[in-house]
């Protein structure tokens, strides 16, 4: 029978394995003396998350790596967090409950963040359907260090591409909680960049991104600032 007292311990066993498990409040930041900023001049390039979001079939993943190549090819450092990767990995634990999405997209968010600091310009790739965890991955990045780009298309266009053919398994109610047909998308309110992917080619679309890092010195002007301030300090 569960007593009181019985009922009491176990709250309290409860508590302690909750203690135990999580301390954030005990840990200490601690602040190398080589920072974002030493990384991020060895690369010569200033560092930052483009954030792509869109239904699925949109074009995120083409325009990433699109993108990366381009980027690549320029001499910046970069890194592609692609949605389907990481649920390969460091997701696989997770579902797609409205839950499981929100965990995702914090993983992603702070993997990015890490990424970011170690210098590197990151192509995050994810559907990241809710508006609400799309401002708390800007919300953790610097102003001038987050560009939210909307790859759209609309639905009937996707389920007409369908690449992976997910959207036929879904409308089959093979798939349940599959985006677009019975999980919610929330479009950007204000993105940096919207993509029309049905007016534009996928090498348009990255041109209008390159434009557009080119217009907000995202890129080749920290670079060149970077590059002459690493030349005088040789000269010396
Ligand atoms: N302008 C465009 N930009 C990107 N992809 C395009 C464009 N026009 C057509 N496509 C086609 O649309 C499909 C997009 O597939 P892709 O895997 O990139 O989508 P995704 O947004 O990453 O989807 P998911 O969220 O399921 O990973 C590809 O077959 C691509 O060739
Ligand atoms: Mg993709």
């Amino acid at each position: 029978m569960l007593t009181a007292a019985t009922s009491k311990n176990q709250t309290l066993e409860a508590e302690m394995i909750e203690f135990t498990l999580r301390r954030p409040a005990e840990t200490r930041l601690q602040v190398p003396d080589i920072n974002k900023d030493a990384r991020a001049l060895q690369k010569l390039q200033k560092p930052f998350c483009l954030w792509l979001t869109g239904l699925p079939g949109a074009g995120k993943s083409t325009i990433a790596n699109l993108l990366e190549k381009q980027l690549s090819a320029s001499g910046r450092h970069t890194y592609v967090l692609d949605g389907d990767n990481v649920r390969q990995g460091l997701s696989r634990d997770l579902g797609f409950s409205e839950a499981d999405r929100v965990e995702n997209i914090r993983r992603a968010m702070e993997v990015a963040c890490l990424f970011v600091d170690a210098g590197l310009v990151v192509i995050v790739s994810f559907i990241s359907p809710y508006r609400a965890e799309r401002d708390l991955a800007r919300s953790r990045f610097a102003p001038d260090e987050f560009v939210e780009v909307y790859v759209d298309a609309p639905l009937g266009e996707c389920e007409r591409r369908d690449p992976k053919g997910l959207y036929a398994k879904a409308r089959r109610g093979e798939l349940v909680n599959f985006t677009g047909i019975d999980s919610d998308y929330q479009p950007p309110e204000a993105p940096e960049i919207r993509l029309d992917t049905v007016a534009k080619s996928p090498d348009e679309c990255v041109d209008l991104i390159l434009s557009y890092l080119d217009s907000k010195a995202f890129h080749r002007a920290a670079v060149s600032e970077s590059t002459n301030g690493r030349s005088l300090r040789m000269a010396d």
